[in-house]
């Protein structure tokens, strides 16, 4: 068993629920090895701007039913390129040296990394350069490679199956097409569930291009068989057959720019201009990753944090703690970062089965 007196935590990326959970099982865990935990604030930013701090027990005691991170976040800095504002703009370093100073100036062996995509490479750089890492995946969006399940994913799922509930009786009162716009830039995970669960009728998601004509047949068919309103579920990624994402703006620090959004709205114009039915669009946002982790969120994301101080203590580095059978395993973060996870076309067929249209076959 490696012999780590000191090990860092850090939150890096968008939020999610279920962060304090995997914080807390960290530091109780390390705390059961008889090791020191510090906690680094405001992700990879924090690191080279030394904002280290060490946990202690009364800090993450009560913390497994809040939502945020207690340690802050950004998805913004990467040590490896990180943007400094100049009287010129962004200029970009490699601060990757004074990061791992400030580690070792605690006495910090080895770190747990609770991130994204992003995150999972930036911890890589970390383990080429010799520092122990391992990560835990954390997406609303679901869409990491490797696992079945991120946590988070749960929690945004409920969130927009409720959304749906709600639009459904006043879709119904109105006679209306209603849109729900949920978050998911590269995979339709969120929109998938939350669609099936929360009875939507057209489900577009980025795994499978839209066809405008085919939205409005399935439209015009609920009309004829005496449904005059209808649900469509739309993940911000999803985009027209030969057409393009929708872009809502730029974050220029970011180490990825682009922010996706307004595609529902754009499609409720063009539906209702179509169909003659009044249509509106609600943009569910940050309220997806935002709030309390549902029950499975929390077990699932205390699980992850004790498998993860376990492998590391075990002397693993450059792995992933993931999902697999509903077993918790290592994988490689080589294998997995850089590589979404999508959901699988073969997914669809209950969904199609029941009637719920992708907006691909008229
Ligand atoms: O990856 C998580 C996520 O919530 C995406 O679904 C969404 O596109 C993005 O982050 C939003 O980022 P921001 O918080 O910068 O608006």
């Amino acid at each position: 068993m490696t012999q780590y007196k000191n090990v860092g935590v850090l939150t890096g990326g968008g939020d999610c629920p279920g962060l304090n959970a995997v914080i807390r099982a960290v530091a109780r865990t390390c705390f059961g090895y008889g090791v020191k935990v510090w906690g680094v604030k405001n992700g990879f930013g924090g690191l080279v701007e030394n904002q280290i701090g060490e946990l202690f027990d009364h800090d993450i005691s009560g913390i497994l039913h809040r939502g945020g991170t207690i340690l802050g976040t950004t998805n913004r800095d990467n040590p490896f390129n990180y943007a400094i504002l100049g009287a010129n703009g962004y200029t970009y370093k490699d601060m990757s040296a004074q990061a791992l100073a400030n580690l070792k100036s605690r006495g910090i062996e080895a770190l747990v990394v609770i991130g994204g995509d992003g995150s999972l490479n930036i911890a890589s750089g970390f383990d080429k350069l010799g520092f122990p890492v391992v990560t835990v995946p954390k997406t609303i969006d679901n869409d990491i490679f490797g696992t079945e399940r991120t946590f988070g994913f749960d929690t945004a799922v409920a969130c927009a199956s409720e959304a749906l509930d709600r639009l459904h009786t006043t879709a119904e009162s109105h006679h209306r097409v209603m849109l729900l716009e949920v978050m998911g830039r590269y995979a339709g995970w969120i929109a998938f569930h939350s669609g099936m669960a929360g009875g939507g009728d057209v489900i577009l998601i980025p795994e499978v291009p839209y066809k405008f004509e085919a939205i409005v047949a399935a439209i015009n068919a609920r009309k004829a068989a005496g449904k005059l309103f209808s649900l469509i579920v739309v993940a911000e990624g999803a985009y027209p057959q030969g057409g393009e994402v929708t872009v809502a703006r730029i974050v220029e620090n970011s180490a990825e720019k682009i922010r996706l959004g307004g595609v529902g709205e754009k499609l409720a114009r063009q539906i209702e201009e179509h169909t003659g039915i009044e249509s509106r669009c609600t943009v569910l946002g940050h309220l997806q990753r935002g709030g309390s982790p549902t029950a499975y969120d929390r077990v699932l994301a205390t699980r992850y944090g004790v498998a993860a101080v376990d492998a590391l203590m075990a002397g693993k580095t450059g792995v992933m703690v993931a999902l697999q059978k509903n077993k918790i395993v290592t994988v490689p973060i080589k294998d997995v970062a850089g590589n979404p996870s999508n959901v699988p076309l073969e997914a669809l067929r209950v969904a199609r089965a029941i009637g719920i249209s992708f907006g691909d076959e008229v």
